[in-house]
């Protein structure tokens, strides 16, 4: 008797074999010949393994005609050829225990389709339905793509911190660390004094590990950062949390044709490894999901062309060419919103677009300025679906421009001397990019909000389990 998956017991391979499969009851029916098809799931895989019960085991009628849907079940039995279509393999059952039940009148999960709304409500138990299982599954599988494709090519993976006193973004939009009481701050001058705080001067959670990640860069040449991070803007959006997971390839010797190179490659890879271990649950998405019929059209497009590339001033340019309205009006100088993003690759391009040479004035201090000393070595890699899934830039590796930079953006240099020594001793030319994992999977499956493709959405107002 092997102990195997549900995924495994529906490989026709199984058939002939005694197992042992040990999951939930998706749903249960009792056939008017005297016997129970039970729809088992253990996780592994979308689909279920049907049980066949026999009205022949001693406990027949006193327990498995009484399985309610997530109840949690030992199943003994031998793999047999299924005779119903759709699947290979079926499972007769010689052996079956009830290990927990779920009563039907309070268990939240019964048969019928919820709505992700609903859902969210009970995040803990979410995980159990098709489309969070199938969420899961794809999460794992473009973490794995993510660390492969970096070693691959010689990448090191670096921890950077998460709790630190740089603003890596310069936005300002961090979460305090304090272990100080705050109904009885000390005080200094009539404010709270921070040199007796835990690390003795203010510390956030992390909204990026770039900085660092650039130290690291600057010795090893190709690192990446995967880690949380943590913004605390109030964007109660469809594509914005509070708490999210990053990617950050940071190399040095790197001008920023290289960086969009590897930025494309990155995420064809992350695509085509999803279309060949993900298959099942893309299926699913493509099938199920309202306004998704086109997912698999829509991935093998961005997999088979090259991405548009297009500065911010042609980018702004199409925008006002486009006789479109906009929610937020369009010139040279503005940030881009979500709706001009979409239309340059919806729309406009119908691709992926690489979006470089931001106006100055957009973009955080450590970006390279140009030439035109007007704009930066920015790039956002804007995909259908999502708008901005990347942003990355080459780096000011001059001290003097770095310096002046950040107090154009009311930085003290005195505080970012450690990152301003990269550039005094040894500095080279290097380049980087975040990708956003959330944002990422929204884009691979089609799902429509970001608070449904992470565990345990961080939203303003949001922070349970
Ligand atoms: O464009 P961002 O802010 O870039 C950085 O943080 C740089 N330090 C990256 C780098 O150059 N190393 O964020 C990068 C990506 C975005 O393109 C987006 O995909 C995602 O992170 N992102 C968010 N995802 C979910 N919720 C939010 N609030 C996000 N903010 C950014
Ligand atoms: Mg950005």
């Amino acid at each position: 008797m092997d102990k195997i998956s549900v995924a495994d017991a529906r490989k026709a391979e199984a058939i002939g074999r005694q197992v042992r499969l040990q999951g939930w009851v998706r749903t249960r029916r009792d056939s008017k010949g005297g016997f129970s098809f039970i729809e088992l799931n253990d996780g592994s895989c979308q689909g279920n393994v049907q049980v066949v019960a026999p009205g022949e085991l001693t406990n027949y009628e006193a327990v498995v005609k009484h399985l309610h849907t997530g109840a949690s079940v030992s199943i003994d039995g031998e793999v047999k050829t299924s005779p119903a279509k759709g699947q290979a393999t079926e499972v007769l059952a010689s052996h079956v225990a009830l290990i927990g039940d779920a009563p039907v009148e309070t268990y939240a999960l019964q048969k019928k389709g919820h709505s992700f709304e609903f859902l969210r409500g009970i995040a803990h138990l979410r995980p159990r339905t098709n489309t969070f299982g199938a969420v899961a599954r794809v999460r794992h599988q473009v973490s794995m793509s993510i660390h492969q494709f970096f070693h691959e090519r010689g990448f090191y993976y670096v921890h950077t911190p998460i709790i630190t006193a740089s603003d890596c973004e310069g936005a300002g939009a961090m979460f305090r660390v304090s272990t100080i009481d705050p109904d009885a701050p000390p005080k200094a001058e009539g404010k709270v004094d921070y040199t007796k705080d835990f690390f003795n001067k203010p510390a956030y959670l992390t909204v990026s590990g770039q900085l660092q990640g650039e130290a690291f860069a600057c010795a090893l040449g190709k690192i990446y950062t995967f880690g949380p991070t943590f913004r605390a803007e109030n964007s109660n959006t469809p594509r914005h949390l509070a708490e999210f997971w990053m990617i950050e390839p940071e190399m040095a010797f790197y001008e920023l044709t290289d960086n969009m190179d590897l930025a494309e490659a990155f995420l064809k890879r992350i695509i085509s490894d999803a279309l060949k271990f993900c298959m099942e649950d893309l299926k699913f998405f493509a099938e199920r999901l309202d306004n998704n019929k086109e997912l698999f059209t829509k991935l093998e497009n961005v997999l088979n062309n090259p991405f548009k590339r297009v500065s911010y001033t042609e980018g702004v340019d199409i925008l006002l060419k486009s006789g479109k309205t906009w929610e937020y009006p369009v010139s040279w100088g503005v940030d881009l919103q979500s709706e001009h993003e979409r239309y340059l690759a919806e729309q406009h391009f119908k691709c992926p677009v690489i979006l470089y040479d931001y106006p100055r004035t957009l973009k955080p201090f450590y970006m390279k300025v140009n030439d035109d000393q007007k704009t930066v070595r920015a790039m956002d890699v804007l995909v259908p679906g999502v708008g901005e899934i990347i942003g990355g830039s080459q780096r000011e590796e001059r001290l003097d421009v770095l310096e002046s930079r950040m107090k154009e953006q009311g930085l003290e240099p005195e505080a970012y001397s450690w990152y301003l020594d990269l550039r005094r001793y040894g500095t080279v030319p290097h380049s980087g990019f975040g990708l956003g994992l959330e944002r990422t999977i929204l884009f691979l499956s089609g799902m429509a909000n970001i608070r449904d493709v992470i565990p345990f959405p961080r939203t303003p107002g949001n922070a349970e389990y």
